[in-house]
């Protein structure tokens, strides 16, 4: 299953309308970079305004009390569909496992290894969250981590489902999947990319040119 990774409205419309993504991801760096300084929410009621299924939203107080209000805060824009998505730490897991005991949806972000992701699906967080290009960049093969981590959900009938984000380029989308992530979430402009062949744009181009011409 595919998400996409955005925090762009127009782009989030556009990308649905191809009805082959299920839910948003969202982050502070990319809301940085796309959205500046708008306010936080309005730009998510404008995704979820035109998107469906889970838009994850990450927390960024950093401390314990600050994250809990700010989870208030969101969970109010749409109890249904925003996804809590909480930074991996202890704090973290703390956090987690109070926003689950009020039947929060949560999606606990930025985890590199097995043992982080194992940990925060005890907390029954609905969604876990697995870096794949950001454990590249330190060397290390991210699908070990996501095929050994998808293994042991299914041994032990976690419900968690494993998200595989910081995607870079179109074969980690194929290696994801193919390593046991439920979902990918892609960036629009990763999104395209996958659209394209020069072998399609070839047939395509010849079929059409042979109707042109026909009789
Ligand atoms: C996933 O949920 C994150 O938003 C994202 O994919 C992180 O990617 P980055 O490594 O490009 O910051």
């Amino acid at each position: 299953m595919l998400f996409v990774d955005s925090t762009e409205p127009a782009e989030i419309e556009a990308i649905f309308a191809w009805g082959v993504v299920r839910g948003v991801t969202t982050n502070p760096l990319i809301y940085a970079r796309e959205s500046g300084a708008s306010d936080l929410s309005e730009r998510v009621r404008a995704i979820l305004a035109v998107s469906s299924g889970p838009v994850s939203v990450e927390l960024t107080s950093e401390d314990e009390a600050g994250m809990l209000a700010e989870a208030d805060r969101y969970v109010g824009w749409d109890a249904e569909r925003v996804t809590i998505k909480v930074p991996f730490s202890e704090m973290g897991l703390r956090v987690t496992h109070q926003l689950k005991s009020q039947g929060v949806r949560c999606n606990v972000t930025c985890t590199m290894s097995f043992n982080q992701a194992y940990l925060a699906a005890q907390t029954g967080a609905d969604f876990v969250s697995i870096f794949s290009g950001r454990v590249r960049d330190i060397g290390y093969d991210a699908r070990h981590v996501i095929s050994e981590t998808r293994a042991q959900f299914d041994r032990e009938g976690l419900d968690s489902r494993i998200i595989v984000g910081s995607i870079r380029h179109l074969m980690d989308v194929n290696e994801a999947l193919s390593a046991g992530a439920h979902i990918v979430t892609v960036t629009p402009q990763i999104l395209r990319k996958m659209l394209h062949h020069p072998k399609t744009d070839e047939a395509i181009e010849q079929f059409n040119e042979a109707w042109r011409n026909r009789g």
